[in-house]
């Protein structure tokens, strides 16, 4: 299955299922991006939210980028504050961020869907500001090497993406 049609159909249990990965990212963001103090905030495969909601109470500006409705409808269904922008979109094409913007881009769980790197790092640096920083959360590379991946339970057995 496609990348974004596995997330469109994951939206609905991503919150509830058992996740020890999602629910230790959340912890390890907080525990994190504590100690930092940020205004304006990307986050690049956003997905329901579930990071965007403690966010909203340190900044004044998020602009979430996500490819998969399933994952924005979710996150729109919590998060009304005008204060989130919701941004369908591929992270491989150049990002509808104006330049300088972000005090934090934080991306969580998402750049192992990614293979060019590259221009991540490169939208990243211009999307910044000069003394900005940018928090990534990823699986564990030896979660990786082990083959480990993203993956949720359906009706019809395990899918991994
Ligand atoms: C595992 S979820 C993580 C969501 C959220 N960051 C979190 O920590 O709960 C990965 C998200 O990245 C998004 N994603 C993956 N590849 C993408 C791409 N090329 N462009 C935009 N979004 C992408 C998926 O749609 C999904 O919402």
């Amino acid at each position: 299955m496609k990348i974004e049609k596995a997330y469109n159909h994951w939206a609905g249990q991503y919150d509830t299922n058992k996740n020890k990965t999602r629910d230790l990212d959340k912890r390890a963001t907080i525990e994190t991006l504590s100690k930092f103090d940020f205004n304006t905030v990307v986050e690049p495969g956003s997905g329901t939210g579930k990071n965007t909601e403690w966010l909203i109470t340190r900044a004044e500006q998020i602009l979430c980028l996500d490819f998969s409705q399933g994952m924005l409808d979710k996150a729109a269904e919590k998060i009304t504050s005008p204060q989130v922008k919701f941004i369908k979109t591929d992270l491989n094409r150049d990002w509808a961020v104006p330049n300088e913007f972000a005090d934090l881009i934080t991306c969580n769980l998402t750049l192992e869907h990614i293979k060019n790197l590259d221009f991540i790092f490169n939208q990243a640096y211009l999307k910044l500001k000069p003394d900005g920083k940018f928090f990534i959360c990823e699986l564990h590379p030896f979660k990786q090497y082990t083959g480990s991946k993203a993956k949720f339970d359906t009706e019809g057995g395990t899918e991994e993406l």
